[in-house]
């Protein structure tokens, strides 16, 4: 479950990139947002005459030095920090990164960061990129001294500012004027602020490494309590103050922890989300990894989460930072399905309220109508582990005919794990392409067997049924439970000929003088 879970993630965030279409049209786009004025690039590598800063801004916009078999040792060896990503031409993935990582340049270049910004075709050369340890596409990697750090930031361009600023000698933005106090805001909408009367101190320094350590949030420092006030109302006037500010009904939130460079890190990863987070491709890594493992996904159309918005707000703030809240357009099928799917609910075009507790890899279902006093309900007891994790299951089916029975995830305790029978289970998936061969095997086995009135021949469908005690991985797979030893069943390979199989079953089973109804 939890791999399947990290697997739906991950395969969202893949799926952005892949449907990504890079025409003929776009690389031309990429190679003009990329194109490097020349003289600045000289400038840059230290190569012909400088270039006056003002020069340097007016000249470019976009200044990310292209390096190739000649240059790339001398501008990393020559430069405190270097910023690199290598990607080739015909990488998708790159031509999503690249645009982000230009504008990024022009941001850093306004902010006069001592960064050089610097991108490696690897596929054209790639001498310099196996130098630089350039494996995928796109890698993004920080230089320092001619040491490599990988990147460890998100992806749009004020993503790599954030980052690019945090670990070169700029972890918090200091705000001393009214003037940069509005710029600020204009600029940020989620950050986290410090306000210190003197820039220096234990708690300050705590907070300083905080801002270091974190890879995606802004900090922002302030000593004067009326500029303080522009950032954070009623900011408290304490010797030191925190909060995180962000762009919603709970814009504000106040620390009140120890200032310790963990606490304060933890305090921004479990509020920095919104109230309720809407899921896009692009943030799902981000919301699969938060420390807050208790998450309710809702799953509505537009109109009817516009409804349960206010109801759903008030929820997350009883229990903020114990749970996370997620939206999902069930619109949007190749967010909402892959999770829906794991209900059995891929066709619901109802609103579905779901949880996941990813630190025990369990899943819940609500059951009830999606209303306020019943999510929270759920919420409770998701939060005091007293909810049933559910499992798939299809309708119980009517066995009394069938020689091979219909097992579903309601009644596997009852016809496998309880019954006095011996039971041949096979576990299929209607996609697997070798399970017909083996689903054939089984009927013939269970006519051969008929006269047995112990052994029970059974099929389960994987795919839309599950129990705690079944953990199959490979379809087909055929185990054999013991009526006395239900807890292990044993495994017998598929690949097996149908006289091995019945030679198998008889030696676990020990049949003796077995009724013969057909030649096998
Ligand atoms: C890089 O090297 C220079 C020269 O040795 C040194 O002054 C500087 O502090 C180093 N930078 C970092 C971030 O370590
Ligand atoms: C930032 O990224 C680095 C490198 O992946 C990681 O070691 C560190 O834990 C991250 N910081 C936080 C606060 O998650």
């Amino acid at each position: 479950m939890k791999s399947t879970l990290r697997m739906v993630f991950v395969a969202l965030s893949l799926f952005l990139v892949v449907r990504f279409n890079v025409g003929r049209e776009y690389e031309d786009e990429l190679e003009e947002l990329l194109a490097v004025d020349e003289e600045v690039e000289r400038a840059a590598e230290g190569v012909g005459e400088k270039l006056s800063e003002a020069e340097v801004l007016s000249k470019a916009q976009r200044i990310v030095i292209e390096l190739n078999n000649e240059n790339t040792e001398r501008v990393i060896n020559g430069n405190e920090y270097v910023f690199v990503v290598g990607y080739a031409p015909w990488c998708p993935r790159s031509a999503e990164l690249m645009p982000h990582f230009a504008e990024a340049a022009t941001s850093l270049k306004a902010l006069r960061s001592p960064l050089v910004m610097a991108k490696l075709d690897a596929d054209r050369f790639p001498k310099p990129a196996s130098f630089l340890s350039i494996k995928g596409f796109p890698t993004l990697l920080l230089f320092v001294n001619a040491t490599s750090h990988p990147y460890s930031g998100g992806f749009t361009a004020n993503d790599i500012v954030i980052w690019a600023s945090k670990k070169t000698g700029t972890p918090v933005i200091r705000i001393s004027s009214m003037a940069e106090a509005e710029e600020f805001l204009r600029k940020y909408q989620t950050f986290l602020i410090g306000r210190f009367d003197k820039f220096e101190g234990p708690a300050y320094e705590e907070f300083v490494s905080a801002a270091k350590f974190d890879n995606e949030t802004q900090f922002v420092e302030v000593s004067q309590v009326e500029l303080a006030r522009v950032l954070y109302p009623d900011i408290k006037p304490t010797d030191c103050f925190l909060g995180i500010v962000k762009s919603e009904p709970e814009r504000y939130t106040a620390y009140d922890g120890a200032f310790t460079m963990n606490k304060i890190l933890e305090f921004v990863e479990c509020n920095k989300f919104p109230l309720v987070t809407k899921l896009t491709e692009m943030n799902s890594i981000r919301v699969y990894s938060s420390p807050v493992k208790l998450q309710v996904l809702v799953f509505a159309n537009i109109d009817d989460f516009k409804n349960l918005l206010d109801p759903l707000q008030n929820i997350a703030r009883t229990f903020k930072s114990k749970i996370m809240f997620i939206y999902v357009d069930i619109n949007d099928e190749n967010l909402a399905k892959p999770f829906l799917t794991l209900f059995g609910l891929e066709e619901s075009k109802n609103t579905v309220v779901a949880a996941f507790d990813n630190g025990m890899s369990s899943k819940y279902l609500l059951e009830s109508k999606p209303a306020q006093s019943n999510i929270e309900e759920f919420c409770n007891n998701l939060v005091q582990g007293t909810l049933s994790p559910y499992f798939k299951s299809q309708p119980i089916p009517d066995n009394t005919e069938a020689s091979v029975h219909v097992i579903v995830g309601k009644i596997f305790d009852e016809e496998i794990l309880s019954s006095k029978k011996d039971v041949l289970l096979e576990v299929f998936t209607p996609w697997c392409i070798n399970c017909e061969a083996t689903s054939k095997q089984v009927e013939k086995l269970a006519k051969h067997y008929k006269g047995s009135s112990n052994l029970l021949f059974a099929r389960i469908d994987a795919s839309a049924n599950e129990h705690p005690k079944l953990q199959v991985n490979d379809y087909p797979t055929l185990l054999l439970y013991k009526a006395d030893d239900k807890a292990n069943p044993i495994k017998l390979s598929t690949k097996s000929s149908l006289k091995e199989l019945a030679g198998s079953i008889n030696k676990y089973l020990k049949v003796k003088n077995q009724v013969i109804k057909d030649e096998l």
